[in-house]
């Protein structure tokens, strides 16, 4: 079961006002294989899109049965009935650093199936995930993240201004208590002020992805 443990402090994640949850402790990262009708649709979506660099950008949703019993497969087995049935494109030609706290009811899962090798970066985390064709991952979408070229520390805009299209497989976990369990999804416990607060109001850092207090200017 390849699930990746942090080993960097808790983080509180919220919505607007309210505390609700600790962030993730765990991460997900195997290599599923793809079938070939999927990975030439992967294709096609590259083909068809020009995503602003840095930018991840939607390229429409959709259900299939088959795809989904292949992510259940590969899933660790005490979350993959927690998969939900939309399944979306995205594609991006790089992705500055940032945050998607307002889904907070779902894990996000990426498989990715066109485009060059890329790394997937957690920055508080300070997780890499290098990322091939193939290869997929489930996080909490309250960390700061971007797509970055290999071994890249920061996102630099030009460095993606006529770099391929990287096309990813969306998917989403419900974050029900055997979720919570297989990544280690806290409650939110007793208050600890010195703890980050993930949010919508939190800034993240394009570049760097080093989280500023809403208002402030000085980091977590
Ligand atoms: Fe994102």
């Amino acid at each position: 079961m390849p699930l990746v443990e942090s080993v960097q402090p808790d983080a509180y994640c919220a919505s607007p006002g309210e505390v609700y949850r600790r962030a993730a402790r765990r991460l997900w990262y195997d290599t599923l294989s793809a079938p070939p009708d999927v990975l030439a649709e992967a294709v096609a979506v590259a083909s068809r899109m020009d995503p602003t660099p840095g930018r991840v950008q939607a390229a429409g949703s959709f259900e299939d049965v088959s795809v989904s019993a292949v992510l259940r497969a590969a899933l660790p087995a005490t979350a993959s009935g927690s998969l939900r049935p939309r399944l979306e494109w995205y594609t991006c030609r790089g992705a500055h650093f940032h945050n998607d706290a307002h889904y907070p009811d779902v894990l996000f899962g990426v498989w990715y199936l066109a485009g060059p090798p890329i790394d997937l970066v957690f920055a508080r985390l300070a997780i890499r995930l290098r990322m091939h064709v193939g290869d997929a991952a489930v996080f909490d979408p309250f960390e700061p993240h971007a797509v970055l070229a290999p071994g890249s520390e920061r996102y630099r805009r030009d460095d993606y201004v006529s770099a391929p299209v990287s096309v990813f497989l969306g998917f989403e976990l419900a974050l029900d208590e055997p979720v919570r369990i297989t990544f280690m999804v806290a409650p939110p416990g007793k208050p600890e002020s010195n703890l980050p607060v993930l949010s919508s109001a939190a800034a993240v850092h394009p570049e760097t992805g080093t989280l500023y207090a809403a208002g402030h200017g000085t980091p977590l």
